[in-house]
């Protein structure tokens, strides 16, 4: 296992459609390079299940497959990128989502004097994220994700990392999930423009054969 590239510290921002892959890319990603994973929707999943009042808010937008607000998601975001073990890199999954969260971000990168090193685009239609979705699975307790026929857990129902019962997603509904991607097409993917005004935006494919994912992310990563 890769620790570390060449003593090059990554900050990664992955993009792409809900379902697309950039949760199972981030969680490769992560165990390759060691460099924590900040995934806004889990975050936001646990403040909805602690009932904090943050999370009673974002509830009412994420079942319904809105975008929670800009300000609460950027307040979130920044002040876990300023948490110590995110000083040596981090993978942003689900965010930026907006253009005011993309500025937000390059505000916190201009506060602490860095910038992106990646900003990587997973591509899949939306035909295959709608079947695909209602086959995930994930862990509650410590985010794994799983697919019912392509990344089956080791016991049926049971997550292989922490063995807590896996669960459906509330949002992973075809009604909800028809809503996040039209919600994505009119906020989030006018967003790769944008990035690729700054950055050289490398897309991937959101359905590589999940054994072949980790290579392909690796060249993707170490090729530039
Ligand atoms: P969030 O949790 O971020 O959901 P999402 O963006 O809709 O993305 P998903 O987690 O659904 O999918 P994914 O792309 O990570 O795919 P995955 O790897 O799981 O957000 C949920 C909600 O929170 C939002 O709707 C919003 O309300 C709120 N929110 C979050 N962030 C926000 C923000 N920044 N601003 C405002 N609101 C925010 O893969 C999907 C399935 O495919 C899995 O079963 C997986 O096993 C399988 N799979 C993955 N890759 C492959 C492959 N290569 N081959 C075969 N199967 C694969």
């Amino acid at each position: 296992m890769l620790k570390g590239f060449g003593g090059v510290l990554l900050r990664i921002v992955l993009l792409g459609p809900p379902g697309s892959g950039k949760g199972t890319c981030a969680k490769i990603i992560e165990e390759m390079y060691s460099i924590p994973v900040i995934t806004t929707g889990d975050m936001l999943r646990q403040s909805v299940s602690k009932e904090t009042a943050l999370g009673n808010v974002a509830k009412t937008y994420m079942d319904k497959g809105e975008l929670v607000p800009d300000d609460l998601v950027n307040k979130l975001v920044k002040e876990r990128i300023m948490e110590s073990d995110a000083k040596n890199g981090f993978i942003l999954d689900g965010y930026p989502r907006s253009v005011r969260q993309a500025e937000s971000l390059e505000q916190i990168l201009l506060e602490i004097g860095k910038k992106l090193d990646h900003v990587i685009n997973v591509i899949l239609e939306d035909e295959k994220i709608i079947i695909r979705l209602s086959q995930r699975r994930s862990c509650p307790k410590c985010g794994a994700i799983y697919h019912l026929e392509n990344k089956p857990p080791k016991i049926v129902g049971q997550c292989d990392v922490c063995h807590s019962n896996i669960i459906q997603r509330d949002d992973d509904k075809e009604s909800v999930i028809k809503h996040r991607l039209e919600v994505y097409w009119e906020k989030t993917q006018p967003l790769i423009d944008w990035y690729e005004k700054k950055y050289s935006v490398k897309n991937i494919r959101g359905d590589i054969d999940i054994n072949y994912l980790p290579i392909a992310l690796k060249k993707l990563i170490e090729k530039s």
